[in-house]
């Protein structure tokens, strides 16, 4: 059973699709850092895990998952606030809490990646627009490189 992680649901409308893709809600772990969104996103999907929280900060909302670790993560967190250096740490921490090979899904409104590309230790990929959305936005694909 895929279990999934979704950083900044806001009002909901990712957690929507990510459950429509056949994620059980009791599977999706979500933390969102604007409290006041909380209550309605648990009444509106009930059974997932809804975290008040900081995005950089999960290892006490996550300690009940001790090892286990997630198939998927959808990020939509403005990743642009930040400098370089702590997305990148963002993103390997994420890294460690996902099964090899599964993917980061990050959606961003500029036209390049939102973390700069290392093609040492992590691949990334542009993966479609979603042109409704305003601004329209990018989802961004980052995978972790396995050893050989
Ligand atoms: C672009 S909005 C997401 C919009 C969402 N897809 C919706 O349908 O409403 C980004 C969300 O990330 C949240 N956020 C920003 N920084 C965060 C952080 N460090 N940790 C968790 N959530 C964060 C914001 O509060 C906001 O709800």
């Amino acid at each position: 059973m895929r279990r999934a992680l979704e950083l900044g649901p806001g009002t909901g409308v990712i957690t929507k699709a990510i459950l429509a893709r056949g994620v059980v809600p009791e599977k999706l772990y979500s933390v969102e850092y604007t409290e006041a969104f909380i209550p309605q996103l648990k009444s509106d999907f009930p059974g997932v895990h809804f975290f008040h929280g900081n995005a950089f900060a999960l290892d006490d909302m996550l300690s009940d998952l001790g090892e286990q670790k997630f198939d998927t993560i959808v990020s939509a967190i403005p990743l642009l606030n930040f400098p370089v250096k702590q997305r990148v740490e963002l993103l390997h921490s994420l890294f460690d809490r996902l099964n090899p090979g599964r993917p980061i899904v990050q959606i961003s409104y500029g036209p390049n990646s939102p973390i700069p590309p290392d093609w040492q230790t992590y691949s990334v990929g542009p993966f479609d627009w979603m042109v409704r959305n305003i601004p329209p936005a990018r989802l961004w694909v980052f995978r972790r490189i396995l050893a050989a």
